[in-house]
């Protein structure tokens, strides 16, 4: 059975209803804040307008490229739409460490070696193709083909490109090779991507969220809500707003919840000060939290008879892909648990062990699906649209075992009651997404 004491001192990771709700108003007013004209330079949640202002039709045709950086794997993309219908190739390319951290430079060189060499390998080199490019990281847009990067986020620190314009720099890195050209359409987040995506299938879908690496919402927003917007008005009178959620709290906003962890796991990264909220949240750092509290109830006693390990004690190694797979266990004994605390040199580790390290994975990764579902509830109600569909893509979403139902569950609590919602699990990625908007582009230039 559970340690009591654990028990306690895992109370901080639990939240309340009404802590939820002060979450909802303080996000309310923050989004307020990044919409507003005079407000917007000061804001935190920075909600970008994304210059995509219609959703798919399904009627989008030809034939695209679209590139897909910043989620756990880097893709390039070859992408047919057709009526109703598309086929899409694709393949993933690793972008080693040095390069998430060494210059701009390198990495968009690198970028454009793998877009060549996907082109020679499907034999379209000499094709003079549109392209979506798939950037998930916060961008002030000054239109759908020009984005200045604010700062990165997740794992990339690359030097020069804060402040640039990131379509420039692809477009210069495929100058300096020589061999191939493109012609880029548009630049859009991976939540927009999922979002234009969803709707591509579903009518009703009109928030595109990511629980992964990163985590981050979009939606679509009323056109006159949009202060920043400074296009003529499309028609539709609505926009698209790249919220950039994971800065919450980055003001102190969150202070009042978070753990002795997230402060922590903040000293800890590369980033130091910067995405409070998607630190609480999202894959890269759900499984730090874990061990940070493993370590902590290690060195007190309360677990492992108080004898650790180098590996639980070592930043990093606590996968959150771990957290899924020992919530995943329904045998009641424990394997899976057991299987990763000898992989961490825990071979002593009891069953009392493993009832007390589930119940930590469980608080934390519900905690994380608390915070995603009051932020997400905060948009529906916002948008107080009758009944809305979410379209979610990302690691955690799609791999933790309860993240769905434990979503389903508080926003239906805290949802305004006239409205209706649904999750649906995104299954290709934002691959299509990001040819869909160059689709829309391409069309109205021609
Ligand atoms: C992918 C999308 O499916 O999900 C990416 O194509 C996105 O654009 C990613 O960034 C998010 O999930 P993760 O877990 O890979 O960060
Ligand atoms: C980070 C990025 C954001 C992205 C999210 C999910 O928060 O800043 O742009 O959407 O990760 O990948």
């Amino acid at each position: 059975s559970l340690d009591l004491q654990i028990r306690e001192k895992c109370k901080e990771l639990i939240l309340s209803e009404e802590q939820l709700r002060q979450l909802m108003k303080t996000f309310h007013n923050e989004i307020i804040q990044g919409l507003g004209k005079k407000t917007h330079d000061n804001a935190t949640v920075k909600c970008f307008v994304t210059y995509v202002q219609d959703l798919p039709t399904g009627k989008e045709k030809g034939k695209f490229l679209a590139l897909d950086l910043g989620g756990t794997n880097f893709r390039v993309l070859l992408i047919e739409l057709s009526e109703n219908h598309f086929e899409m190739k694709s393949k993933i390319f690793a972008i080693p460490q040095h390069i998430m951290l060494g210059s701009g430079e390198q990495l968009f060189d690198h970028i454009a070696d793998c877009l060549a060499k996907f082109m020679k390998e499907e034999n379209i080199m000499k094709e003079r193709l549109a392209l979506g490019f798939t950037f998930s990281f916060p961008l002030r847009q000054l239109g759908l083909t020009k984005g200045l990067l604010k700062s990165w986020t997740k794992g990339f620190n690359c030097s020069g490109v804060v402040g640039n314009d990131v379509v420039q720099l692809l477009r210069d890195a495929i100058k300096r090779r020589g061999d191939i050209s493109i012609d880029i359409f548009a630049i859009l987040n991976d939540t927009t991507g999922t979002l234009m995506s969803c709707a591509w299938k579903n009518q009703s879908c009109r928030i595109g969220l990511i629980v992964g690496t990163g985590s981050n919402a979009c939606y679509v927003e009323k056109q006159k809500n949009a202060e920043l917007f400074d296009e003529p008005d499309a028609g539709s009178g609505q926009v698209l707003i790249n919220t950039e959620w994971g800065a919450f709290g980055d003001n102190g906003k969150l202070d009042y919840i978070r753990t002795q962890y997230d402060k922590n796991i903040d000293q800890d990264s590369i980033n130091p000060g910067k995405q409070f909220f998607e630190k609480m949240i999202s894959g890269m750092y759900m499984g730090e939290i874990v061990r940070q509290a493993l370590e902590r109830f290690t060195k007190e006693g309360l677990l492992f008879g108080g004898k650790g390990s180098d590996l639980l004690f070592t930043k990093g190694r606590f996968y959150t892909k771990y957290v899924s797979e020992i919530e995943s266990d329904y045998s009641g004994v424990y394997t899976n648990c057991r299987e990763i605390l000898e992989e961490l040199g825990l071979k002593h580790a009891t069953e009392q062990d493993c009832v007390n390290v589930r119940f930590v994975c469980e608080c934390v990764s519900r905690r994380a699906a608390h915070l995603v579902s009051a932020a997400l509830c905060t948009l529906l109600n916002k948008m107080d649209e009758p009944h809305v569909t979410v379209g979610i893509d990302g690691s955690v979403y799609r791999f933790h075992p309860h993240f769905h139902n434990l979503m389903m569950e508080k926003i239906s609590h805290l949802i305004n009651p006239h409205l209706k919602f649904d999750l649906m699990l995104s299954e290709d990625g934002s691959g299509r997404g990001a040819a869909l908007v160059a689709a829309c582009a391409s069309a109205k230039k021609r």
